[in-house]
């Protein structure tokens, strides 16, 4: 009795101290401290975005060291790792959003953001042009920052090859809008196809859903479409069971790329099960209202044109780089090499240009354009200028003791004193001077594939090679990973929330908006 009472007190206070603890952060959150005002005579720093890699900076960033201005056209940010549960409803978007204002306010010092895009950068002037490009403008809707540093980490687009009809009629996977016009979209399917005396012909067309691209995105969409037609759709429209349809194309000889041939065999027997269909060797060249032509690449090496009749056209293509990136690039004959981003050194600086660095899927460096790389360049970036405002501030404290040295006339003792500052000083400079470059760690690669099941390719410490998994325990691990790394304990809350919703009571059948 004495063993049972002792373990009831324990769980007892160990509840109310994490009813605390919890109660604590959700009160902190809510209620910042006040800030130190913005200082405009400090270095004009200016980051663009609000994604991975720019709010990833502003995290680690000491903002009490220079004049911050963020600028971003969406004043939130977005946990796209989680992006492809949202077009289906199993997670709800704003679960996945941080407003970018809740971020900045946490810091020591004030941070201006302006909710616009920039539109060019002036390097050698070092004048950045902004824009707001949302639907209500006041009468001033452009304007220039002028900046002594500026952060490149606006992202990048979806790359479409200039594939004739891709934009006009099909969906990408990459924005909020996004994900909200494949959810009208889906349903706007089912119900065209349902319309009185709908043809056949016309409704297996309408229920055709096809996913251009192999990557991750294309992937984990799929795989989030067809779990939806499996637990909710085929209920509450049996009508459709039969005929509704997922085809998954990709352009290579397989999907996946960036995880192990296991993984990959893994989940093309996944899809199968799930009756979604995946065309390797096929490549889309070009898309109408109705049809997507493909050219289809047979074993004997020829190819052959095929028209697939489509309703719904979701695009995971992979990245381009943004207009306003493209024409930095341009201006600068360093960056003539460069393809998918900036070219960066070691330090994330801009090759051939002053006081711009540039990180995440607006950079091209040897890693993958993966939230991994932006949100660890981000983190190494606010320590660099951490860095750099130390060395400032040490190099100020070196001239004044100088200064002194020289000009005061100074007895022994008091001489001695000043030059063993000097010293130490000059020791703290050095050692803040030797900031290493950046070095990626790699946690591994994850991904969803339905049916309550994810693959993982994972980084185990005390493994040499990747230790790979797939299946249901790998989908609890998947789970668990994505709700730690998410932004606030209210996304947090929110998401697992959703998840217990959708178990619970199934995804919304009704068309969004
Ligand atoms: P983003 O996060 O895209 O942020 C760019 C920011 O710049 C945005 O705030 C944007 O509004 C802003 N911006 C745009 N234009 C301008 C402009 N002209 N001026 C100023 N600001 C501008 N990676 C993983 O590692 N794991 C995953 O599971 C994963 N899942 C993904 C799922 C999806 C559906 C997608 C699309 C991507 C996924 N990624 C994942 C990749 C990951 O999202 C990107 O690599 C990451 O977002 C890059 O971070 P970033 O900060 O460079 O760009
Ligand atoms: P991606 O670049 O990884 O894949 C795009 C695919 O589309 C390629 O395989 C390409 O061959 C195919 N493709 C392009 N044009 C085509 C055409 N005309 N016809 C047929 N196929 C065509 O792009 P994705 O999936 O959007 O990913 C972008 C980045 O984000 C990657 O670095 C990826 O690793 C990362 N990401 C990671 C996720 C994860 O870790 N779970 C999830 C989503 C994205």
């Amino acid at each position: 009795a004495g063993f049972f009472k002792k373990a009831w007190r324990a769980t007892y206070i160990s509840a109310i101290v994490g009813a605390g603890a919890f109660a604590y952060v959700i009160y902190d959150d809510r209620h910042p401290e006040n800030q130190l005002p913005a200082d405009p005579s400090k270095k004009t720093l200016v980051v663009l975005g609000s994604g991975w890699a720019s709010t990833s900076l502003l995290k680690s960033l000491d903002t009490e060291n220079y004049n911050v201005v963020v600028v971003s056209p969406r004043n939130y940010f977005l946990f796209t790792p989680l992006l492809p549960s949202t077009p289906t409803g199993t997670i709800e978007l704003r679960s996945i959003m941080q407003p970018i204002r809740h971020i900045l306010r946490h810091k020591k010092a004030a941070v201006n953001f302006f909710e616009a895009e920039a539109t060019e950068i002036d390097h050698e002037n070092k004048i950045l042009k902004i824009r707001d490009n949302s639907d209500v403008t006041g009468d001033v809707k452009e304007n220039s920052i002028k900046y002594d540093y500026l952060v490149v980490g606006c992202g990048a687009e979806t790359q479409t090859f200039g594939i004739p009809g891709v934009e006009e009629f099909g969906c990408f996977l990459k924005e909020i809008w996004d994900a909200q016009k494949i959810r009208t979209r889906i349903m706007d399917c089912v119900e065209a196809a349902l319309f009185k005396d709908q043809t056949p012909e016309e409704k297996k067309r309408l229920l055709h859903t096809v996913v251009v691209g192999g990557g991750p995105t294309g992937i984990e969409f799929a795989a989030e479409l067809a779990d939806f037609l499996e637990e909710d759709l085929r209920r509450w429209y049996p009508e459709i069971k039969d005929d509704y349809q997922v085809t998954l194309i990709e352009a290579m000889t397989n999907v996946l790329p960036m995880f192990s041939k296991k993984l990959i065999q893994y989940t093309e027997d996944t899809f199968a099960e799930q009756n979604i269909t995946i065309h390797t060797k096929t490549m889309v060249k070009s898309v109408d209202e109705k049809y997507i032509s493909v050219s289809v690449t047979k074993p004997d090496g020829t190819s052959e044109l095929q028209k697939i009749p489509y309703g719904l056209l979701v695009w995971a293509g992979g990245n381009k780089p943004r207009k306003v990136v493209v024409d930095i690039m341009k201006k600068l004959p360093a960056q003539k090499n460069a393809r998918r981003g900036l070219s960066v050194n070691d330090y994330l600086v801009v090759e051939g240009c002053e006081g711009i660095w540039a990180l995440g899927d607006a950079s091209q460096t040897k890693y993958a354009p993966t939230a991994q790389v932006a949100a660890q360049q981000g983190a190494y970036l606010g320590r660099l200028f951490n860095s750099m405002a130390r060395t400032h501030s040490l190099e100020a404290d070196i001239a004044y003791l100088q200064s002194q040295l020289a000009v005061t006339p100074v007895d022994a003792p008091a001489r001695a004193g000043l030059e063993a500052e000097l010293e130490a000083v000059g020791k703290a400079l050095s050692r803040t001077k030797q900031m290493s470059p950046f070095h990626y760690s790699h946690q591994g690669s994850l991904a969803y594939i339905g049916s309550d099941k994810a693959i993982a390719d994972l980084q185990l410490p005390f493994m040499k090679d990747l230790f790979s998994s797939g299946g249901a325990a790998t989908y609890l691990f998947w789970r668990s990973a994505y709700v730690s790394n998410l932004f606030s304990l209210r996304n947090k809350t929110l998401v697992v929330f959703d998840w217990v919703k959708v178990k619970m009571f199934g995804r919304d059948v009704s068309r969004e908006g």
